[in-house]
């Protein structure tokens, strides 16, 4: 790895040979693994936005069959712009953040109403449509039009961190810019659909974040973390990093919350407890609180109008301070 002067956009320059190796042994090796993932049968933007939006806080296994699900309700663009978000929503239910559904519907909306139905084909008009960021409009370009653009999740971070720069624990050593502009950097001419779509398996399969398998690792002999693990004298399995990890989520006093606690959990308890009342029917607040939460006092109150207002934001309730709250 050469390091290039602070001043240029770009953070590291990996040598071309190591990385005309990398790009040969990851393609080899995505050409007999990849996963056989339905949105890779496909070039329609539409079926490639859907599973995008669905894949951001959902894993691949519980996404495939509501990504059927969802086409099948919603073939076209157009069908789900002109759909009531209640069916929209309703659809989305079981695989949570609904307001995932919210936002999906609103970029179909902007496409038909800004675009003539046509999903853009680049960065620049993706990014304007609102509730794109940067690793979505990439996906989008990259794997529905083909365009050589990099795009950065946090399985391609954590690969290209790992493979490029190095252990990512205690602290990783690039910001998101930085990651960005390595992506970027190291994109193989050509194959930018292959390449980003191998890097997420990697990620998926053996580069995990917690058990990484470098001995089945395609890439093993070019990748900085585990020659930093060997210099260590260190066995590169997961006992390692799962000891860095822990290390790193104690010194920024991360800890992880029980589901059951959870705010996503209390949200996702009041839309389903709201879809069993008759429409229209509206619950206080004093009486939503025990049904969702058993343990729920007077002191509760100002935690449930936080949540329940931030549902009515994201359009998945309607809350009226006097009358209570509904589905809208
Ligand atoms: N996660 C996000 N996008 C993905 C894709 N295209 N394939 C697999 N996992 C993903």
């Amino acid at each position: 790895m050469r390091r290039s002067s602070p001043s240029s956009s770009t953070v590291a320059q990996p040598a071309p040979e190591q990385l005309a190796r990398v790009h040969h042994l990851l393609l080899e090796w995505y050409a007999r693994e990849q996963r056989p993932l339905p949105w890779r049968a496909t070039s329609d933007p539409y079926a490639i936005l859907v599973s995008e939006i669905m894949l951001q806080q959902t894993q691949v296994e519980r996404v495939i069959p509501k990504y059927h699900e969802f086409l099948s309700r919603f073939p076209t663009v157009a069908d789900l712009a002109a759909a009531p978000t209640a069916a929209v929503i309703s659809t989305w239910v079981p695989l949570g953040y609904n307001q995932r559904a919210v936002r999906l519907q609103a970029i179909a909306r902007q496409v038909v109403s800004d675009y003539q139905g046509r999903i853009p084909d680049s960065l620049e008009e993706l990014l304007k449509l609102k509730g794109i960021g940067r690793y979505t409009a990439g996906a989008i370009a990259c794997f529905a039009y083909r365009r050589q653009v990099a795009t950065v999740d946090t399985n391609i971070r954590r690969v290209l961190h790992r493979l490029f720069i190095g252990l990512e624990h205690p602290e990783p050593r690039l910001s998101d810019a930085e990651t960005l502009a390595l992506a970027e950097q190291v994109l193989p001419p050509g194959r930018a659909y292959e390449w980003n779509q191998a890097l997420m398996d990697l990620g998926a399969m053996i580069c995990t974040s917690a058990s990484p398998q470098c001995e089945r690792c395609p890439v093993c002999e070019s990748c900085a973390a585990y020659r930093e693990l060997s210099a260590q004298s260190l066995f590169p399995s997961g006992t390692v990093l799962r000891t860095l990890r822990k290390v790193a989520e104690k010194k920024s006093g991360y800890q992880t919350q029980p589901f059951t606690q959870s705010d996503r959990y209390f949200r996702g308890r009041i839309v389903a407890l709201l879809r069993t009342l008759p429409p229209e029917q509206r619950l206080s607040l004093a009486e939503l609180g025990p049904r969702i939460k058993p343990s729920y006092t007077e002191a509760d109150l100002p935690w449930l109008q936080r949540l329940v207002s931030r549902l009515a934001r994201d359009g998945l309730v309607d809350y009226q301070e006097e009358e209570g709250v509904r589905l809208p």
